[in-house]
């Protein structure tokens, strides 16, 4: 006889623990609701409601790639960041919870009179960051830049499914991009693991996400010396940055921002107390 909801959610819980995924009972629960194409509230409903042969194969090997640690948004091709809800692969970074530090970060100096019309997102990925902000700053156009083709064309679709296309455009680019404009903000959360930390980072990172996404160099800054080194050619006079950083790395970026010629960057925590972002105005 075919299982009921509740004894899935338990046996797929026990074979996602041995595996040492941390969140079992939640990702079991969110691949069946999956499997349904119901809400997870609906598993609660109808906790004895059987599955057909079919949604049950189709939940055993959703289970077991998930117990090969692959992350839980590839196999459900969606994270939701900011309440939006947003397209992911593995060409792109898995939008993080802590990165709505910078969405935060913008919208404080926003409501201090700091009023961004053009915006750059350098690294742009899924378009996490450029989308959000424009979602949030209805007058406001952008632009997303990324060296990777595959991240660019889930930005685009991101961007279409939000219905921010019309304001939102997307480049390929590098760090030293000229787009021929300074714009009034300039976001970037780019690669920022040290190079020797790579392999130590967790299976879903580690195995799953572009490598492209994660290596920020030796000591992690490459990206943010790049960046900086090309500012005065994207950025205006007035116009403010802001970076999300690794833990530790704040004071090192700030000093860096300063010396580029930033006037007295902020520090803006994550939920975890870490210093997860540095804003700064650029000076004449
Ligand atoms: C840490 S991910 C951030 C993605 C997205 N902005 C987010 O916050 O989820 C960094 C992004 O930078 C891109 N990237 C890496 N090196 C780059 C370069 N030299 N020029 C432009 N983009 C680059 C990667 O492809 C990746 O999409």
């Amino acid at each position: 006889m075919a299982a009921s909801l509740r004894s899935l959610v338990h046996e797929a819980s026990g074979i996602l623990r041995q595996a040492d995924v941390s969140d079992v009972k939640r990702d079991a629960s969110l691949l069946l609701a999956y499997v349904l194409n119901e809400d997870v509230g609906y598993l609660y409903r109808e906790p004895d409601r059987r599955l057909t042969e079919e949604e049950t194969r189709t939940f055993k090997q959703l289970v077991e790639r998930r117990a090969a640690r692959e992350p839980l948004s590839h196999l459900t091709g969606h994270r939701e960041f900011w309440s939006l809800d947003f397209l992911v692969s593995g060409d792109v970074l898995d939008p993080r919870p802590d990165s709505e530090t910078l969405i935060e970060a913008v919208l404080l100096s926003r409501s201090q009179g700091f009023k961004p019309q053009r915006v750059l997102d350098l690294g742009t990925g899924s378009g996490c960051l450029l989308l959000t902000i424009l979602s949030e700053i209805p007058s406001a156009t952008g632009i997303g830049v990324d060296l990777s083709d595959a991240a660019l064309a889930i930005a685009q679709e991101n961007a279409r499914r939000l219905g921010i296309k019309a304001r939102a455009e997307f480049h390929r680019g590098s760090w030293d991009i000229d787009l021929g404009e300074k714009f009034d903000l300039v976001i970037s959360n780019p690669p920022y693991i040290l190079t020797g930390a790579l392999a130590d980072l967790q299976p879903e990172v580690r195995d799953f996400e572009p490598h492209l996404a994660l290596d920020g160099g030796v000591d992690g800054l490459d990206c943010y010396r790049n960046i900086l080194s090309n500012i005065r050619n994207i950025l205006r006079s007035g116009g403010q940055l802001v970076f999300e950083v690794g833990i530790g790395q704040a004071p090192d970026v700030g000093k860096m921002m300063e010396k580029a010629g930033f006037s007295s960057p902020q520090f803006h925590k994550d939920i975890g107390a870490i210093e997860r972002c540095v804003s700064a105005i650029l000076r004449d």
